[in-house]
């Protein structure tokens, strides 16, 4: 076909670009379908703990994923600075996925047992105690309010019935397990297990 046919006329352009980006999409999108590593958790990896999930909610109420990406990409400056690049596997139980695109502030991914939950208290109240040229807000509130784990189960509840291998004692234990606990407990608990279950396998 002459090029100068389909430069000329919009309709065929518009119909042929839709048909080449129909195509590579499908070229990248389906044999993700029929990748098991896509799907399968990595070898070790466990479902969050009643007191995890309940920092987990709360870290997508405080909008720290507007700050924080949860994704290690495969290159070297990445992987020096933070650790093994992500892997599908790890992310299985996300729902949602946390992984998040601004990183105003550095990468979580792997920040689990990187420091010590003394450090996430004081840093999480005022980050300028402990990082002086830190621009990441305080959440002091987190330190004065405590959870009633009202929901904790039903959220579980929720998660087993989209895949989260979730057990019948995890959850009659749940509201136990998270009630009169400080919200920034919870928070320390989810941040100190981020990337671990890679780490551990290695
Ligand atoms: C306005 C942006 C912003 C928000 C919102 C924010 N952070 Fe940060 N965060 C930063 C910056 C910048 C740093 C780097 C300086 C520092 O360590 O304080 C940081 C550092 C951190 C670190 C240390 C990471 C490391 O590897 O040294 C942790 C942990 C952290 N933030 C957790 C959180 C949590 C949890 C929340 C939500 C409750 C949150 N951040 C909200 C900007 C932000």
């Amino acid at each position: 076909m002459q090029h100068d046919v389909v430069e000329k006329n919009i309709g065929l352009m518009i119909v042929l670009i839709v048909a080449v980006i129909s195509l590579g999409g499908l070229a990248e999108i389906v044999p993700l379908f029929f990748q098991a590593k896509i799907t399968e958790p990595i070898a070790g990896l466990m479902p969050l703990s009643a007191l995890e999930l309940e920092g987990r909610d709360i870290y997508q109420r405080e909008g720290c994923v507007g700050c924080h990406s949860q994704m290690i990409r495969p290159l070297r400056a990445e992987t020096e600075r933070y650790g093994h690049y992500s892997v599908a596997g790890e992310s299985v139980y996300e729902h949602p996925f946390l992984w998040g695109s601004k990183r105003t502030g550095p990468d979580l991914a792997r920040v689990g047992k990187r420091y010590s939950d003394d450090w996430h208290r004081e840093h999480m109240i005022d980050p300028r105690a402990v990082v002086p040229e830190s621009n990441m807000p305080g959440f002091p509130w987190l330190a004065s309010t405590e959870l009633d784990g009202a929901y904790t189960a039903r959220k579980m509840k929720a998660l087993r019935s989209v895949g989260v291998p979730y057990t019948d004692e995890d959850i009659a234990g749940a509201q136990a397990a998270v009630a009169g606990k400080l919200e920034i407990d919870a928070m320390v608990a989810y941040l100190q297990q981020l990337g671990t279950h890679l780490k551990a396998r290695r």
